[in-house]
């Protein structure tokens, strides 16, 4: 796996100006001992190392009807067979990188939660004895950070917007990954949100609400933008550490775009006999369930809003085929981000840390302005919602 490179995320967001960045080699899947995950429902697989570190004898507890994306991960032939074991899962379901964004039915768990207990039970915790923990160094771990739904999603659940709060968002993003560092990490990948608003969430229970679509997709393409500045910038003030970023955004519409490519025949729906096990640990065989018309594999919606176990196998194998330049290359990554229109590329943020004061005002000002309006569309959206079988309901399992 060649993750792309510092140095590739570095030149897409500079757009056309060239910067070299000396950017540490990649780590490649073969050569990873390790791995941590950080995240939410998207990367949780239910392991606890409170009830030890062996991962593969606890349950799986997932959000796809299956394994999620790191056990995959660990699986592929490409990685060593010994990471099966070394796959250490923080996610959980309903985290956000906000420490204050809290919501009844959520976890209030934050990646700095998550950091803590990785600090606690991978760093601090000692080495020898009955319960030592696994050693594990720098150069051959791992570390995957994917939040962001839920920091959004609560955000318009409570009723408020969420692009003042963007710059504050990235704050506690940008100490979590200082602290990972300052405790070893020198590896990571960092996915980008999906299209949310292809989900089953957007597409039939916020369909009621005009102007919901455009609220989610600005939001997540903000964040998505954003991400790629924090990577440059993070990047270059860690010539030590290589960053990744998965492009999720354009993995996922690939497979929406054509989903019968890919095998599934319903991609714009859940079935609710298979969406009554999200969190179960030991899974019936659901292949057969006659009223969903499709076997779960066929298809991509587990629910309102997570991707089914085979989808998450599928992104698994999209970091596999990373590995390989001849189909990734980092030219090919570059031309794909660089479709977007010129205003999302940010003129100097390379070069300054944190996000130009002029456009943070507009934003809070836009907001300011518009509140009125949208006030009815908020209470519209909450009311959904909380009528809805949205995924909250059910995160703080
Ligand atoms: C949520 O977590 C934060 C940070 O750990 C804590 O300060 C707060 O009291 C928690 N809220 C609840 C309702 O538990
Ligand atoms: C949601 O908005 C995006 C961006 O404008 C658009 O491409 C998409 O078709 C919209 N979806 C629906 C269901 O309206
Ligand atoms: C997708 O699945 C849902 C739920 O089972 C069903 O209502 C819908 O008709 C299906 N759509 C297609 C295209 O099969």
């Amino acid at each position: 796996m060649s993750l792309l490179s510092l140095a590739v995320a570095a030149a897409l967001l500079l757009g056309s100006v060239v910067q070299e960045v000396t950017a540490a080699p990649n780590l490649p899947l073969s050569g990873v001992q390790t791995m941590f995950a950080f995240g939410d429902s998207y990367s949780q697989n239910g392991y606890d190392p409170a009830s030890g570190y062996k991962p593969q004898e606890q349950k799986r507890s997932t959000s796809a009807g299956g394994l999620s994306w790191p056990d995959y991960l660990a699986q592929l032939d490409e990685a060593p067979a010994t990471l099966r074991d070394r796959v250490f899962d923080f996610g959980k379901g309903g985290a956000t990188i906000g420490g204050d964004r809290e919501l009844v039915g959520y976890p209030n768990v934050s990646f700095a939660d998550e950091i803590d207990k990785f600090e606690a039970w991978f760093v601090k915790a000692s080495t020898e004895g009955e319960n030592a923990r696994p050693t594990w160094d720098g150069e051959s771990a791992l570390f995957t950070v994917w939040f962001g739904i839920n920091d959004i999603e609560i955000t318009w659940k409570r009723g408020e917007e969420f692009p003042p709060l963007l710059e504050s968002t990235f704050d506690q993003l940008s100490t979590g990954m200082e602290r990972l560092y300052a405790l070893g990490a020198r590896h990571f990948l960092m996915p980008l949100l999906p299209p949310y608003h292809r989900s089953p969430l957007l597409l039939r229970v916020f369909s009621a609400v005009p102007g919901a679509n455009d609220t989610f997709y600005d939001n997540f393409v903000a964040w998505n933008d954003r991400m790629k500045r924090f990577v440059g910038d993070f990047a270059e003030s860690k010539p030590e550490a290589s960053v990744a970023m998965w492009d999720t955004w354009t993995e996922f519409d690939k497979i929406l775009d054509a989903p019968g490519d890919f095998g599934f025949a319903n991609s714009t729906n859940w079935c609710d006999s298979y969406s009554k096990y999200l969190w179960a640990v030991d899974l019936p065989e659901m292949s057969d369930i006659q009223n969903c018309g499709y076997s779960m594999d066929e298809y991509f919606w587990f629910d309102t809003s997570h991707p089914t176990t085979r989808v998450h196998s599928l992104i698994a194998k999209a970091f596999a085929s990373l590995s390989d330049s001849s189909t990734a290359s980092p030219s090919d990554l570059s031309r794909r981000e660089m479709r977007l229109p010129a205003h999302h590329l940010p003129a100097s943020s390379f070069a300054h840390h944190g996000t130009s004061p002029g456009r943070f005002q507009r934003l809070v000002r836009t907001s300011q302005l518009a509140r009125r309006e949208r006030e009815q569309f908020w209470k519209e959206l909450r009311g959904t919602a909380l009528g809805s079988v949205v995924a909250g309901a059910k995160v703080g399992q």
